[in-house]
Order: C-alpha cells, then structure tokens, then sequence
C-alpha cells in the first residue's frame, strides 16, 4: 500500500486513524485524505499533521459523490488502497433528513467502488468502515456476531447497510480485495459534539442540561476510538479478502449509566464553581424514534484472527476523553461557534477567484 486513499479523515474516526498512522514506527505510505468538510468535517482535526508530514500527508477536499473530481484522485495520486470512513454518521440528523444519508452513504460508496474497480489491477484493498447498527437491535441476551442476519432500524443503518452490501457484491462478482470492519460506539478526542459522550462533555462543561433520551435505559457497547484504528489497521494488513470483522469495546452500558460516570468523574477532575453535583443537570427527554435498545459486539474473531483485544478500560478512557476536551477548550468554542468553518469558506472563495 504505497498511496493510501482515506475517506472522511477529517472526521472524528477517520482524524484520529491518520494520525495512528503517521505516529507508526516504520509506516511510509502517503495518506490522500479525501473530505467534502460537511458540517462534522474539521480541518483543524489535522492542522498539526498538514504541518509535520508536508509530503506523506496529501488533503483534497472533495466530495466522493463527485466522480469527476474522484476519477482526478485516483489518477494523480496513483491510488492503490482505500480505507473508507466518509459517511453521515448522526442518527438523529437522518431521521431528519435521510437524503444526505442515501447520497454519501450509499452512492458514495458506489462510485469508490466503480473507481476502485476501474484500477482493479494496482488495487491492494478496499476496506470498509461500517457499523454494529447494521445488525439492529438485541434484547437483554446475545452478542452481534459477523453472521447475525442484517436488520437496520434508522435510515443511517439501512444506508450503511445497503453500502456493506455493495462492498461484499464487488467481492463476489469481481473477485475485488475488500474487507468490512462493523464497529460499535467509539468515544474520544475530536468527536463532534452532537454524539452522546463529547455532547455531555462539553453541556456539563457549561453548566447545560443534559439530554438522556426515554429513561436512559438503551445499551451501547464503548470502543475508544484508538482501539478502533489499531483494530482497522490490523484488518488492513492481515485481514482475509472477502471477509468482515466485528470490532467492540466489550464495555456493554446502559446511557444513564455512562452520563452518571462521565458526570462523577468531571466533577472530580473539574469541580464546579458552585460546589453542585453535574449529575443535577441530567433531563429526560423524549426518546428517539426507532430508537435500538441494545447494541453488544462479539470480536472473537478479530480476537482469535488478528490477535486484536481493546486495550483502554471505559474508567480510563472516559478520563482521557474528558481532559481532552477540557484542555482544547478553543476547539470546542471554534466548533461550537462554527468558527471553524470560515477556513472551509475561505476555500470556496478562494477557488471562485482562481476560476
Ligand atoms: P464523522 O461524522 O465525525 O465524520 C465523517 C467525515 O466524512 C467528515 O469529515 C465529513 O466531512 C466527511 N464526509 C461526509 N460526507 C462526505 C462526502 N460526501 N464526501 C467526502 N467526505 C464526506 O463520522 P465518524 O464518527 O468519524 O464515522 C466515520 C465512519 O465510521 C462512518 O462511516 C461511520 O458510519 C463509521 N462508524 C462510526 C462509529 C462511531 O461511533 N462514530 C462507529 C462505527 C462506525
Ligand atoms: O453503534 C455505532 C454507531 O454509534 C455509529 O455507527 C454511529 O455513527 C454513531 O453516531 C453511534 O450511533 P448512536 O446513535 O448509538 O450514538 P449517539 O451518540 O447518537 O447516541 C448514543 C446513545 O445515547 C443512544 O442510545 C442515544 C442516546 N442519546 C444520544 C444523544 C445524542 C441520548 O440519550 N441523548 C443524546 O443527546
């Protein structure tokens, strides 16, 4: 894999497993990170890497719905793997708004896989990022293996799931090397602070309520988001064509639970002016729609195949996370602010001029 096409990698997941990358002992790819900068795409996620590896680390912003401008990436840089994270990822937002879903999720992934397969003869692998909500939802009993049946609830599941089905037919019918990881909730630095955990940080942080949807009861399986990437980068290397691997924390918790933690350990490691206890700020709210009662993720074969195990306990990672976002409190207020976005702005405009 000497020029290695990374989809949506200014995203929370797809940030954190370039900078995995490029930290590697002995890792000389060059990384082609491919980002339209959707509202959860965030340059500053990568800024200090754009500085230090000025020629291992390309940016394009571009969109994968695009294939004009994707058939230009796959020529100019010679691309021979693609690690493929770019997606709307937000549940909430695609019972809002499914269309975006559909459009980046599902035909996305398609032209990838058109352009991939274009260049079948240099391709190394396509790997897939996709999802434990593929799967549905499990009562109080059982794990998701890699062979529970398909059965997704929002439209974000339904259009990660068309998409894994489009990778294992490209597999099937055109003997193309693909793999698919299925990952269950991930937490840590640079996640967008719409999902769960960074939303419940950075309310606590500001003294605003905090959200639990119904009564807190649904159960998610917590991965820290480097144990993702080491689990990616494992099947990347040694993962068999053709085949999909559950990764998962082995951290099954129920939201009230994982809000109580977060709150007792935040007020340990930040103790609040007026002396009150964040759990006060915990509020009910109406549940979501569809909304899985529970995910839980069986990576025995990860385990047993690629001798991949999650390393952080959620005690120690839920700390970690939490002074990170105390600590890049300017990240937080240029994301809250949208700040962030005039560097995107910028782009647009400049390009109008040079055009
Ligand atoms: P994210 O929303 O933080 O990042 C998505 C990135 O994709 C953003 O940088 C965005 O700008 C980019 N993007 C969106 N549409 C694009 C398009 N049309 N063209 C190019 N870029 C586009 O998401 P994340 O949480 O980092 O998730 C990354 C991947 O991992 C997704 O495929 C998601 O389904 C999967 N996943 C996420 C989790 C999780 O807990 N966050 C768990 C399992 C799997
Ligand atoms: O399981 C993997 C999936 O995890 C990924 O595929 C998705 O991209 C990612 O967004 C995540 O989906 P969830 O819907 O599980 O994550 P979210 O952080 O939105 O919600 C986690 C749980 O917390 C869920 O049961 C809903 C609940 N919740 C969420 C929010 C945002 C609340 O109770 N209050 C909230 O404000």
């Amino acid at each position: 894999m000497k020029n290695i096409l990374v989809t949506g990698g200014c995203g929370f997941i797809g940030s954190n497993f370039i900078r995995y990358l490029l930290s590697l002992p002995g890792f000389n790819s060059t990384i082609i990170n491919v980002d339209k900068l959707t509202y959860a795409g965030n340059p500053d996620n990568l800024a200090d890497i754009d500085k230090s590896f000025p020629e291992r680390y390309i940016f394009v912003q571009s969109d994968i719905c695009d294939m004009e401008s994707m058939t230009g990436v796959f020529e100019t840089y010679e691309i021979d793997a693609v690690c493929h994270f770019a997606a709307e990822s937000h549940v909430d937002r695609s019972i809002v708004e499914p269309g975006a879903f559909l459009n980046t999720n599902v035909m996305g992934t398609f032209n990838l896989l058109e352009l991939s397969r274009k260049h079948k003869d240099r391709m190394v692998l396509f790997h897939h990022i996709s999802t434990d909500e593929v799967f549905g939802s499990l009562d109080d009993k059982g794990l998701f293996s890699e062979t529970t049946p398909y059965d997704p609830s929002s439209p974000y599941s339904a259009s990660k799931a068309a998409s894994d089905h489009m990778v294992r037919a490209y597999h099937r019918t055109y003997g193309f090397p693909v793999t698919i990881s299925n990952c269950s909730n991930n937490y840590g630095p640079y996640q967008f602070p719409e999902k769960l955990i960074p939303l419940m940080i950075t309310n606590a942080k500001a003294g605003k309520p905090l959200p639990v949807y119904g009564q807190g009861h649904n159960i998610r399986d917590w991965v820290y988001v480097e144990d993702h990437c080491k689990a990616v980068w494992k099947i990347m290397k040694g993962g068999r064509h053709g085949e999909t691997y559950n990764v998962g924390g082995r951290c099954e918790m129920r939201n009230i639970d994982v809000v109580n933690i977060l709150c007792d350990t935040m007020d340990r490691v930040d103790p609040p002016a007026d002396g009150r206890s964040r759990r006060d700020l915990i509020n009910f709210v109406k549940d979501r729609p569809g909304h899985d009662y529970r995910y839980a993720i069986d990576c025995t074969k990860l385990q047993n195949e690629l001798d991949w195990i999650p390393e952080e306990s959620f005690k120690t990672g839920i700390e970690k996370t939490i002074r990170w976002y105390l600590k890049n409190e300017p990240w937080v207020r240029r994301v809250q602010t949208g700040e962030y976005r005039n560097w995107i702005k910028q782009q647009y405009e400049d390009r109008e001029r040079a055009e």
